[in-house]
């Protein structure tokens, strides 16, 4: 019997719990032994629970019992579960996690010493929940050099933008929505800011790359600024707007990473993933592009992915699973205005053929679609850098042309 500790029980910690117990037969045929968890690590008290009295309140009790051999984080925020999962490790456990915050922060600094220490430091559910996505890309498609990983990683966004294009509610009264049902937290900004989609996309190109990409170095846009009537442009070019992370290795071997808003063309299997689902596409060079889809969050679905961490330490105590990145890079992530894309430009002048005479004039080549208010176009350029889209749309403003919103395509 191998024993566990679980540190906190809120919604993910009481499911990896809830989880290993309900399915401790199947879990103990795949894993080869039974999984017992000796302690369950919180501040408040459960009485009523039937494994009240494996509740403890010092971390101490954990690292000091040799008997415990795997430590599963469940509590979120970088402090103190950084602390707790080095302590762990450094007494010799193995860590499982569903802490994005904590992976992206200090996914390097920990995979080291669980190296060191020959033990295992494993994160799958967190990013993409129950989607497997970390294993995947470590071990099914290992045998590619991955050059796009493009994903829809936040559930809340997600719903939101979904509400905004099928019910064409506007976006205060979609995230009031999302938080009254439980997806948005009351301060919405790690989900609607895109952090939250930051720190999963940080870990997938850490992981592609071998080198910790720090969510600090990642230039971040979230979806407050998307209006109705970007939703309605959107549809009329054939493409559905999504939040995404986006991580792409340039020709010169340096890496566009960024979180943005952007216009998915309905060509893409992105555009249709709708309501809290989450999905992530990566593109290797021997599979070419390959989805992964499922729940994003919740207390099961990310229950099912750590306990699957859980079962793999204890298939892995001695043979240590290759799973790590190094230390961070200098010169590795290029700056965002270098990545090359089309953009969507809604444009509004005294009157649409001028707009349309400025517009042949200022790009190669673009999409032009109706306005739908007066006075209106909406444009989809040719590609060019970041850089070249933001002087047309200088351009355009000194012409008189008022740039109304602008937003990347999304093109791998
Ligand atoms: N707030 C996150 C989401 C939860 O909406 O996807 C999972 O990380």
């Amino acid at each position: 019997m191998v024993k566990i500790a679980v540190m906190g029980h809120g919604v993910v910690g009481s499911g990896v719990v809830e989880v290993l117990m309900k399915n401790h037969e199947g879990i103990e045929r795949r894993a080869k032994e039974g999984i017992e968890v000796k302690y369950i690590l919180d501040l408040r008290d459960f009485p009523e629970l039937p494994y009240a009295d494996r509740f403890v309140k010092d971390i101490n009790v954990i690292l000091n019992d040799p008997e415990v051999e795997i430590v599963v984080e469940c509590m979120g925020g970088v402090n103190p579960a950084y602390d707790f999962c080095m302590g762990s490790l450094k007494a010799g456990k193995s860590v499982v996690t569903s802490n994005k915050e904590l992976v992206a922060e200090k996914g390097h600094e920990l995979l080291k010493v669980a190296q060191e220490n020959n033990l295992n430091f494993l994160f799958e559910a967190s990013v993409g929940g129950g989607i497997p996505i970390i294993r995947p890309i470590c071990q099914c498609m290992a045998a590619n050099e991955i050059s796009a990983v493009a994903g829809i990683l936040n559930g809340t966004t997600n719903f939101i933008l979904t509400k905004m294009i099928t019910e064409s509610m506007p976006f205060d009264d979609a995230l009031k929505l999302a938080q009254n049902l439980g997806y948005a937290e009351k301060n919405p900004t790690a989900d609607v800011d895109g952090h939250d989609a930051c720190r999963k996309i940080c870990i997938l190109a850490s992981l592609v790359c071998g080198k910790h990409i720090y969510p600090k170095d990642v230039y971040v846009e979230g979806i407050r600024n998307i209006s109705l009537e970007d939703v309605a442009y959107a549809e009329k070019f054939n493409a559905a707007i999504k939040l995404i992370g986006l991580f792409k290795v340039q020709d010169d071997g340096r890496i566009q990473i960024n979180v943005a808003p952007r216009m998915v063309s309905k060509t893409s299997p992105l555009a249709g993933v709708s309501d809290v689902f989450n999905a992530i596409c990566v593109v290797g060079d021997a599979t070419d592009e390959v989805m992964f889809y499922g729940k994003g969050a919740g207390k099961l679905p990310t229950a099912s992915a750590v306990v699957a961490d859980v079962i793999d330490c204890v298939k892995h105590r001695v043979a240590r699973k290759y799973l790590y990145w190094d230390a961070a890079q200098e010169g590795l992530i290029a700056d965002y205005h270098e990545e090359v894309c089309s953009m969507y430009m809604r444009l509004c002048s005294k009157s649409t053929d001028e707009i349309m005479t400025i517009a042949n004039e200022l790009c190669r080549e673009c999409i032009y679609t109706d306005g739908v208010n007066p006075d209106e176009i909406a444009i989809i350029t040719d590609i060019g850098s970041y850089a070249e889209q933001e002087l047309i749309a200088k351009k355009f403003i000194a012409r008189g042309v008022n740039v109304i919103s602008a937003m990347r395509t999304l093109s791998m």
